[in-house]
């Protein structure tokens, strides 16, 4: 399934990696914050090399609504009371920046991006209050925030908040734009990384900084980030016929949506779940389902969805990598907010290679990170990973291939083993092993993605047993 994105850019294949290779930094991951980085280094005159396991932009910066806001859903008033209001304020301020900061390089680059000025709005048909307290804590701390009662929206609210200054784009025209006078070589993956040596394949890279933009740091050890965030997946849909709205959208409530235009279509998209709990499938029928009941006479023209990891304390992890490792970089934990985040990522980092400092960087720090202070959530992700292992070690399944529909996939006993399986249209048996490669726990059959996801840590594998998210790194096929 191609987003509506890919379908409207042109990509430009660049080459592999054929020869060791020396930089200043080598950025692990071509998405828009490893981009960006980049192109910040360059900008300062750092040679920087980015490194893409696959084609720039083909991770989540392809997969998003493309809305660049500091307006992420109802956290200032949670931030203020779990940060501080200071470092709630740093937050806020470096999200702003980061939307003005786009604005700019577009400008002087002209780059063609369909880059708009639009505001955001987040709203709720069932519940005034919490948007009285986040329009309260967001305006306290200087964003240009403000409660309304009545929304450009097809159906009746309760009321929104309206954030002024907030920005939409085409993120993979941005990205390829900048991408063009960047080193960059594609299907290049680091498989092995230690202080001492890193390889993609057989050729050696030799780098004073290490960049982890790679969505979720593939590395258990040192910085164990696999326990200190989870992974959540959503769905989107672009229609045509559908509405014109006077910004961006996003529902505070369980079956909230979020929304935006994107020229004559609209993106619609909701369905969130953690990574490996959609085994019933049926996201995109109740998107669709929704937006023909909201706006009737619209038709889909693309679908796709997206990955988001999901870090504890809801601030994203962007800095040193570990305490052991000075040198090496990490950015991830984005939530649902990649395109603004990706911004404050790249002038972070940045600037700490070059050494300067940052006003907003301690409030990002992954060494902010107290286990103590996460057990609530540490216990419920470690209880879904006793889960996932259980699951995986106790049961056998009472399926057999033959019992599985064409067109489906799933877990079943084949010699006694246990078995993932996808029948394709054709009846072509597709077998893979239901153990995750990273640390065990028992994959989970997608119907809507026709993938094996992870319930643990969020890796995923297509329907062949092909690789396709982090913190795996191998592929799941069995013959
Ligand atoms: Fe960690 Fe699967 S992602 S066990």
């Amino acid at each position: 399934m191609e987003s509506l994105w890919r379908k409207t850019s042109q990509h430009t294949n660049r080459e592999s990696l054929e020869k060791d290779i020396s930089a200043d930094t080598l950025i692990i991951g071509g998405g828009l914050a490893g981009i960006l980085t980049a192109f910040f280094l360059k900008e300062r005159g750092i040679h920087a090399i980015v490194l893409e396991a696959n084609e720039i932009g083909s991770g989540q910066t392809e997969n998003t609504t493309a809305k660049i806001t500091s307006q992420h859903n109802h956290i200032y008033e949670k931030l203020i009371s779990s940060i501080g209001k200071e470092a709630a304020k740093k937050y806020a301020k470096a999200n702003q920046e980061a939307i003005f900061e786009f604005s700019r390089i577009i400008n002087e680059r002209c780059i063609d991006c369909d880059f708009e000025m639009r505001p955001a709005f987040i709203y709720s048909t069932q519940k005034l209050e919490p948007l009285e307290r986040e329009a309260e804590a967001a305006a306290s701390l200087g964003l240009p925030a403000t409660l309304i009662k009545q929304t450009a929206l097809p159906f009746d609210v309760l009321g929104a908040v309206r954030f002024d200054e907030q920005a939409q784009f085409h993120p993979l025209k941005f990205l390829y734009a900048l991408a063009q006078d960047l080193e960059i070589y594609e299907h290049t993956k680091v498989d092995k990384i230690d202080k001492e040596s890193i390889y993609a394949g057989r050729f050696k890279i030799n780098a004073k900084h290490v960049v982890f933009a790679c969505h979720y740091p593939f590395l258990n050890a040192p910085g164990y980030y696999f326990l200190r965030m989870h992974q959540e997946r959503s769905y989107l849909i672009a229609l045509e016929n559908a509405a014109k709205l006077d910004g961006m959208y996003i529902g505070l409530d369980e079956e909230g949506y979020t929304m935006r235009n994107y020229n004559d279509l609209l993106i619609f998209g909701g369905g969130n779940h953690r990574t490996g709990e959609n085994s019933a499938g049926g996201k995109y029928d109740e998107l669709r389902l929704a937006a023909f009941s909201l706006f009737p006479g619209c038709r889909e023209v693309a679908r796709w969805s997206a990955q988001d990891c999901m870090p504890h304390d809801n601030v994203p992890y962007i800095g040193q990598f570990s305490t052991d490792t000075p040198g090496w970089y990490v950015a991830t934990g984005f939530k649902k907010w990649g395109m603004s985040t990706s911004m404050v990522c790249a002038r972070l980092i940045s600037d700490a290679i070059c050494g300067i400092e940052n006003p907003y960087a301690e409030v990002f720090s992954p060494a902010r990170y107290k286990p103590i202070a996460s057990v609530p959530e540490l216990l419920k992700d470690a209880a879904q990973a006793v889960k996932g292992l259980l699951r995986e070690n106790l049961t056998l399944p009472s399926k057999t291939i033959e019992d599985l529909p064409r067109g489906h996939g799933g877990i079943v006993e084949v010699d006694g083993e246990k078995v993932g399986v996808y029948k394709d249209e054709d009846s072509k048996v597709y077998l893979v092993d239901t153990r995750c490669p990273h640390l065990g726990c028992q994959l989970s059959w997608n119907p809507d993605e026709k993938s094996w996801d992870c319930p643990c840590h969020g890796s995923r594998f297509d329907y062949t047993g092909k690789h396709i998210d982090n913190p795996a790194q191998s592929n799941i096929m069995l013959e």
